[in-house]
């Protein structure tokens, strides 16, 4: 396993805001009507004008810059020609390489809106998603992050779990030990320690856990159709309390303009 130094992890810090700032650029423009293609293509252009380079593209032959998952689309969905329609859910999965750094998170968001049971199940993935980083502190082990992120979707919830997909280790590579499962027993795995940098990345189902993946070879889909909801952070293991190295909060807040502006257009158009 690798750890960071403080030095190395300020780097990581720089490479995964990096992704939050891009994100939420995308958070600012999404509504119906917008392709995911073109989605794709500004994602491509500001992480080059960021002097940084998209992970994603070329990796295992991945021919985007970004993964576009939208509705019952669990992760890696191809970025096409498909326009956005009001009541899509859509999963933006970006990464970058800042000076040799990684940085690799995502964020869900509603297009107008998907409906109560929907927008509950992005809300419940994200909290999950933070119950499993409470756990990435020094002396606990993968097990623990794991178990917290399954018991709040699976057992409070009764979401589906994916199990195929795994969060991983993060660095100089986009793909390091450990694997970070999103199920697990508590105090199971391997131990975490001081400078472990982690992609924590719930995918969770709105119904069953069951998964397939398309002829393309990457676009991975719920079998029952229903929608899957993925949300991802980049976590530094310290003692005490996980340092998030990226940051939702910029994106939350053009979520939440954005979200504002498209119900006055909405009220406009009633009146
Ligand atoms: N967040 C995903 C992961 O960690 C993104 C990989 S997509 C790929 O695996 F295109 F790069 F493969
Ligand atoms: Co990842």
């Amino acid at each position: 396993m690798l750890y960071k130094t403080h030095d190395q992890v300020e780097m990581m810090r720089q490479s995964a805001l990096l992704v939050s700032k891009t994100l939420t650029e995308i958070a600012q423009m999404l509504k119906p009507g917008i392709t995911t293609l073109s989605i794709d293509k500004i994602i491509g252009g500001f992480i080059k004008d960021h002097y940084a380079i998209p992970s994603f593209l070329n990796y295992k032959g991945y021919p985007f810059n970004s993964c576009i998952s939208v509705n019952d689309v669990v992760v890696h969905g191809f970025p096409g020609n498909n326009e956005l329609k009001e009541g899509d859910i859509i999963s933006v999965d970006i990464g970058v390489i800042l000076n040799g750094w990684h940085g690799d998170h995502a964020y869900t968001f509603a297009i107008g809106d998907p409906g109560e049971e929907t927008m509950k199940l992005i809300k419940v993935t994200k909290e999950s998603l933070y119950k499993g980083i409470e756990k990435a502190v020094v002396g606990n082990r993968i097990g623990d992050i794991a178990f917290a992120i399954q018991e709040h979707n699976e057992r409070k919830h009764g979401y589906g779990v994916v199990r195929e997909l795994v969060g991983h280790g993060l660095g100089r590579s986009l793909h390091e030990d450990p694997q970070v499962p999103n199920y697990g027993k508590r105090g199971s795995g391997p131990k975490l320690k001081e400078g472990l940098v982690l992609a924590i990345e719930p995918m969770i189902n709105l119904g069953k856990r069951d998964v397939f993946t398309e002829q393309d070879g990457w676009t991975v889909r719920t079998k029952d159709g229903k929608p899957s909801v993925h949300f991802e952070h980049d976590v530094c293991v310290r003692k005490g309390k996980a340092d998030i190295l990226s940051n939702y909060s910029t994106i939350e807040m053009a979520e939440k303009a954005n979200s504002n502006l498209f119900t006055n257009q909405i009220l406009q158009h009633l009146a």
